[in-house]
């Protein structure tokens, strides 16, 4: 029986590729680039016309075919096929097209059968930015895909980087940078179970991460989104924090309930641009950067495949002049065939622009290159319309096009999105405990475990963090202290991210008074007046949040913002004014090492705390609680940052703290491992 079936279905794909072939060659679809949305069905009539005529006779065809791919006991591999087999060439190239939410409606998404929508850095529903309004928006597009001819569920994908950061009240994780000083796979795993609900909460099924960039210069503005200069770090964090993500499902496994769909991002060279340039070339021959591919750079890449990551996205950098999305050697020969990754190549946002040649041009060498999912973010409809175009006119083989759609289908299929209700009863319930206190409490710890001792100096005879729990009178400085936003940075809320109360959490000066109350006062000082009675100075010092190119920075700029410049040495004059000596303890909240080279001699403690995220309380825990410092740098921390180009060829003299130090309370040095 089920033989037949397939049979009939083969004859009518023969069937459906020969007309493509016949009304296809030399007729051209016209692809305006000026055409908006709304006009998606009047425009493509050409085709669509066409395609209806064969669509009639075939109903039984696809009533059979629907028996197939709906059944959730048949293989994956057997629903594709009969899937695939009745989807027309429209159907097909609409698949491969991702389009931003505010370029779509749900009869949008209905009438052209996009295949995915993402919600960019910060794209709220137009409702408001509250758990509830993104459940509704997700699942009204969900719903409208299903009402397509073949139903095929819609992917909705979002940046959830550290936690489902776009979204009011979420739990912010620490950035990647903070989770690589935690170095602990165990952790990852915590997290991502955690932001695995808190995204299925919504309704969305699909993160772009994690990121797997090694920042070898902290020019970049994206140094914070990567875990550590050290590839195998990389891989030991992301290889868990994949599998746990998606549920731990194997190969051929649906994914678990809870899960969602990893995305292994930016392959590859990311963190090696020419300066820390973002979006730069890797200026290296293409034998050079197999090379580098071999000394452990694709490793993390590796792990991830090996925990099953359902998607990959390819980086905007280059590799000797040649866009990563337009290199077929390392998207096909090296991605999936010689890493063997199964799943789908989805093309980073408004990436494809930045290659060689016209549109089609760019269209037809990526695809060709291996990319099977687009991200036109708004270009989506000319994209669809340029992938029918170019494999009418043999630019995109039927091949190809077919492998893309059963790597987007798989995806689909892996991760229930056939067999699930929109809007389940489940997902209702892990609304309840979005931003919950359980969650938050997964994420203090991250922070306890993020933190790195750079300094434990003497004071009185005893080390800095044994004695600040005798402090009875504590000033904290700085507005860092208690700027949610700030100890967030890029990727929270909105894109780039924003200083002030950008969304529910506690920060580290609430932190303090709440684990010390019972036997010190805490008094806030913004611009660094201190009482004489003060006899504990903590300063929060380091950057503003930025995101991707706008943190792309000159080395003379990689300092605490002025603001922060100003506060030490005013602390410094009232010190001197005081004529006391107060412990002193700084803390520095930055996306990457800065140079705080001055205030090392001057800090009793100084604390490496990166990118915390909301639970800025994890901070207390360590200084004035009985947690330990356990963490310890990702990366090389130069004294001279003029010199931040040549960092890893300065000589030991010039480095102010090498990769893998850290302290502890009793002043010892840990082992990173
Ligand atoms: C970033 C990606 C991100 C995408 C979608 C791009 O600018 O490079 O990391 O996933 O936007 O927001
Ligand atoms: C979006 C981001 C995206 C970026 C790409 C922004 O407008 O919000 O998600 O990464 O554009 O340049």
């Amino acid at each position: 029986m089920k033989k037949n079936i397939s049979v009939k279905l083969l004859s009518i794909l023969l069937a459906s590729t020969l007309l493509f072939s016949s009304c296809g060659k030399g007729q051209e679809v016209s692809v305006s680039s000026e055409a908006p949305v709304s006009s998606v069905t009047e425009s493509t009539e050409e085709v669509t016309d066409k395609e209806t005529e064969t669509e009639e006779p075939d109903e039984a065809a696809l009533e059979e075919a629907r028996k197939i791919y709906l059944n959730k006991d048949l293989p994956v591999s057997e629903r594709i096929e009969a899937l695939l087999s009745v989807m027309t060439l429209e159907e097909k190239a609409y698949q491969c097209v991702q389009a931003e939410q505010v370029t779509v409606t749900p009869e949008i998404v209905k009438n052209t059968g996009i295949g995915s929508v993402l919600s960019g850095g910060g794209s709220a529903p137009s409702t408001g930015n509250r758990p509830e309004n993104w459940q509704a928006r997700v699942n009204e597009l969900k719903a409208a895909a299903l009402e397509t001819r073949l139903g095929i569920p819609l992917l909705y994908g979002i940046d959830a980087v550290h936690g489902n950061n776009n979204i009011y009240g979420a739990t912010v994780f620490p950035h990647n940078i903070g989770l690589g000083a935690a170095n602990d796979p165990e952790l990852m795993e915590e997290i991502a179970h955690v932001v695995a609900r808190e995204v299925r909460a919504v309704g969305v099924q699909y993160s772009f991460a994690p990121c797997l960039a090694n920042p070898q210069n902290e020019r970049w503005g994206r140094t914070y989104e990567g875990f550590s200069e050290n590839t195998a770090d990389v891989a030991r964090l992301a290889g868990p924090f994949v599998a746990a993500l998606q549920g731990g499902a194997k190969n051929d496994d649906y994914l678990p309930e809870d899960a969602i769909i990893a995305c292994a991002k930016h392959f590859i060279g990311e963190g090696y641009t020419e300066s820390g340039v973002n979006q730069g070339d890797v200026k290296m021959t293409p034998e050079e950067f197999d090379e580098l591919l071999a000394m452990g750079v694709l490793d993390p890449y590796k792990a991830c495949v090996d925990s099953n990551v359902l998607t990959v996205m390819p980086s905007y950098n280059s590799i000797n002049g040649l866009k990563c999305h337009e290199n077929k050697h390392l998207l096909t020969d090296v991605l999936k065939g010689q890493l063997g990754f199964k799943g789908m190549v989805i093309s980073d946002y408004n990436a494809i622009g930045q290659c060689k040649g016209t549109y089609d041009e760019e269209v037809a060498n990526c695809m060709n290159a291996g990319v099977d999912m687009f991200m036109e973010a708004q270009e989506w409809d000319k994209c669809a319309k340029t992938i029918i175009k170019l494999v009418k006119a043999g630019k995109i083989s039927e091949e190809r096009l077919d492998d893309a759609v059963t790597r987007i289908l798989r995806v689909k299929f892996m991760s229930n999105m056939f067999d699930e209700e929109v809007g389940s009863a489940h997902e209702k319930e892990l609304l309840k405990e979005f931003g919950s206190a359980e969650n938050r409490e997964v994420a203090r710890r991250a922070v306890r475990e993020s933190l790195v001792l750079l300094k434990n100096g003497e004071v009185d005879g005893g080390l800095a963090l044994e004695k600040i729990k005798e402090a009875t009178n504590i000033t904290v400085c700085g507005t860092g202290a208690f700027d949610i936003g700030r100890q967030c940075g890029g990727w929270t809320i909105s894109w780039e991210g924003k200083s002030g109360n950008i969304t529910v959490g506690t920060p580290i000066i609430q932190g303090i008074y709440d684990a010390v109350k019972e036997h010190a006062t805490v008094s806030h000082s913004v611009k660094g007046d201190i009482d004489v009675a003060s006899d504990l100075i903590v300063t929060v010092v380091g950057e503003n949040p930025y995101v991707e190119s706008g943190g792309d920075v000159q080395a003379s700029d990689l300092k605490p913002i002025a603001g922060d410049v100003k506060l030490l040495e005013t602390i410094e004059e009232k010190v001197a004014a005081n004529g006391n000596n107060p412990t002193k303890v700084l803390i520095v909240i930055a996306g990457r090492p800065i140079d705080i080279t001055d205030y090392v001699d001057k800090y009793d403690a100084v604390v490496m705390a990166f990118l915390p995220g909301t639970e800025g309380e994890g901070i207390a825990d360590v200084l004035f609680g009985d947690y330990d410092f356990t963490g310890t740098l990702p990366m090389t921390w130069i004294k001279n940052f003029e010199k931040v180009d040549e960092k890893h060829e300065l000589p030991e003299s010039e480095i102010l703290f090498p990769y893998g130090y850290g302290l502890n309370k009793a002043g010892e040095k840990l082992v990173r491992e």
